[in-house]
């Protein structure tokens, strides 16, 4: 379960520039749910993703992912849940383009202290689990945007996270290929994968079991 307690999100903390992003968000959500989080540009959706994926810090409130506080997590601590628990796609896929699909998924592995082989053949089974396995040698910079969306989803849950949060997987897609990626993500939440999409098309949204709109980094 993830457990949001009066978040408060601030860039650029004492500077001229400074930003309050989030306003203090609550909310809870259980272990496989499908939840959408919508609101318009620059409402906070990718700084609320950046926090549940541990990949960013936050001012004030508590953020728990089951019983652990994370923010009292030294970077080791935070970095071992992040390769654990959550598997993140990024709003831009953020993948290495020169490098093959297989490399691309294989990057969270390195980490991991399995063997060259079994490492290839479980990242192998992640691009199976999007249908990308003919193309693992393809290099990313190849690829169209459907299938670069694939590759990340693959990176995504190579580790067999429990939590699967996905910044727009669809944002940059035509209607057929957003279909498929959803499917897909139905698919991982069938197997008891929690996820959370962060999407402005409300037709994505309705899909999921609950919406969460966010508006000036306030929950309306
Ligand atoms: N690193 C940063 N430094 C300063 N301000 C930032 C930073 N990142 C985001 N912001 C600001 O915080 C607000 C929320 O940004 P965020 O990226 O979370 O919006 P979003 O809802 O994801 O928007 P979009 O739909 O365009 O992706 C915006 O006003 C943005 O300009
Ligand atoms: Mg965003």
């Amino acid at each position: 379960m993830l457990t949001l307690k009066n978040i408060h999100k601030i860039y650029n903390k004492g500077k001229a520039n400074e930003f309050e992003a989030l306003k203090g968000i609550d909310f809870k959500i259980d272990d496989g749910e499908l939840v959408a989080i919508i609101g318009k540009s620059g409402a906070g959706k990718s700084t609320l993703l950046h926090i549940l994926a541990c990949i960013d810090s936050y001012e004030s409130g508590e953020y728990h992912i089951d019983d652990t506080l994370v923010k009292k997590l030294n970077e080791r601590k935070l970095a071992d849940i992040r390769n654990r628990k959550i598997g993140m796609v990024m709003q831009d896929f953020a993948l290495v383009e020169d490098f093959s699909c297989i490399e691309n998924v294989l990057l969270p592995l390195d980490f991991s202290h399995k063997k060259g082989a079994d490492k290839k053949e479980i990242a192998m089974k992640a691009l199976k689990a999007v249908e990308m396995d003919s193309m693992a040698k393809k290099p990313v910079s190849k690829l169209s945007g459907g299938q670069k969306q694939r590759v990340a989803i693959a990176r995504a849950i190579v580790n067999k996270p429990s939590i699967i949060l996905a910044d727009e997987p669809t944002g940059a897609l035509d209607t057929k290929t957003s279909a498929e990626i959803m499917k897909l993500f139905h698919t991982l939440n069938n197997q008891g994968k929690t996820i959370i999409i962060v999407t402005h098309d409300l037709e994505i949204a309705k899909q999921c079991d609950r919406i969460i709109e966010i508006s000036d980094g306030k929950i309306v």
